[in-house]
């Protein structure tokens, strides 16, 4: 399967992404995620993609569609793959549409978790991140038994750069901008589903497995 994992930000799809991953045993591909690594890394890529990252801004769309394509070309994608975050611009939806028929492949599903904006600065304001394994938490609606500590592995956790009211704020902005018009770009694609991200966690992820039993 080939699935997007859409949506604004905070809405919930690293979450259900991770979840996807342990039951279909395919990986998630986060570019959030890289350009993290990237930016802890100190790489070239680190250093172009934090000033746009901290903003609140999208990285742009050249740098952003040069790693997805590297990534999908991998081994390990050849059984399907997880878009986390990934296009959020025209420009990255039809390079990834060339991107894929170039590897034999399309699009299985859109999954677009929907959440309307006064929910997410609450969720991303109390998300906090393990340092260790990357799984996530939220003070509030998904707290670790002890605090400021991850439960599968004991690592430390951490609270994201841009995970602040004032870069939300711009985060929101960039996605009504860029990202929302993917909505009829899908729907028009036939493949587009969307998901009633205000439920619980859980209830979001039963709501994901029930669409995707049906396109196995
Ligand atoms: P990225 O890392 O992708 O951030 P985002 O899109 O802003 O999305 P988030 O990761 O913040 O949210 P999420 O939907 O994954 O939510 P999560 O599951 O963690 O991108 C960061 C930056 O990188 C961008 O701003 C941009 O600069 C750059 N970038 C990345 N991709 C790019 C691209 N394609 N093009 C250009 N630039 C790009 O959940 C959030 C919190 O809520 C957690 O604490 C969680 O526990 C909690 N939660 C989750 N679900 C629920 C629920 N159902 N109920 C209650 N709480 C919940
Ligand atoms: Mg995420």
């Amino acid at each position: 399967m080939q699935l997007l994992m859409m949506g604004p930000p905070g809405a919930g799809k690293g979450t259900q992404a991770a979840r996807l991953v342990k039951k279909y045993n395919i990986p998630q591909i986060s570019t959030g995620d890289m350009f993290r690594a990237a930016v802890r890394e100190g790489t070239a890529l680190g250093l172009k993609a934090k000033a746009y990252m901290d903003s609140g801004s999208l990285v742009p769309d050249e740098v952003t569609i040069g790693i997805v394509r590297e990534r999908l070309a991998k081994d390990d994608c050849k059984g399907g793959f997880i878009l986390d975050g990934f296009p959020r611009t025209v420009e990255q939806a039809d390079s990834l549409s060339k991107i894929l028929s170039e590897l034999g492949k399309n699009i299985t599903c859109v999954l677009n978790i929907s959440v309307p904006a006064d929910y997410l600065v609450e969720r991303a304001v109390g998300r906090r991140i393990c340092r260790k394994c990357g799984a996530t938490y939220h003070v509030k609606f998904h707290a670790p038994k002890v605090e400021s500590v991850c439960d599968e592995c004991g690592g430390e956790l951490y609270q994201r750069a841009d995970d602040n009211a004032e870069t939300m704020t711009k985060r929101l902005a960039a996605y009504e901008e860029s990202t929302r018009p993917l909505i009829d770009y899908y729907k028009r694609a036939g493949v587009y589903v969307e998901i009633d991200g205000r439920q619980s966690i859980d209830k979001v992820t039963e709501d994901l497995e029930d669409v995707l039993r049906e396109k196995q």
